[in-house]
């Protein structure tokens, strides 16, 4: 067999195209999708999934001040349980940490 490199160089490549450009929406390995991976995930995802898609969610693109206003309105028009502070905290924190006011993808 003829020795070459060209394996190594496109698995390297391969590597470093899927570490640093793979969008965390198309990880479908990830049992909270859509969201994106991160703390808070799995608690967002059952806080908000009774209801809507979690597409609903991802949409959004919002500062922490507006997710929570978001969250009041879920909860005065839409019927959402009021989620206990704690876990309003978890919840607040992963929305305006991953899908915060400029985590919009181009
Ligand atoms: C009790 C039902 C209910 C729950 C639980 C719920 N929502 Fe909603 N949500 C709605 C309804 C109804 C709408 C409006 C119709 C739609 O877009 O499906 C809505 C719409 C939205 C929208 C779109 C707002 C817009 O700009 O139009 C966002 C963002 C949203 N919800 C976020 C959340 C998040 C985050 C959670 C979990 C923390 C959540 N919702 C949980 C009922 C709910």
């Amino acid at each position: 067999m003829r020795k070459t490199t060209f394996g190594g160089a496109a698995a390297a490549a391969l590597a470093f195209a899927l570490g640093a450009g793979a969008p965390a929406l198309a990880d479908e390995d990830w049992e909270f999708a859509p969201l994106p991976r991160g703390e808070g995930a799995e608690d967002t995802y059952y806080a908000c999934i009774a209801c809507h898609s979690l597409r609903t969610v991802t949409n959004g693109a919002y500062s922490r001040r507006v997710w929570d206003e978001l969250l009041d309105w879920m909860v005065e028009e839409h019927g959402m349980p009021e989620l206990d502070p704690e876990e309003r905290e978890i919840i607040l924190d992963y929305l305006a940490t991953h899908l915060g006011e400029d985590s919009r993808d181009g």
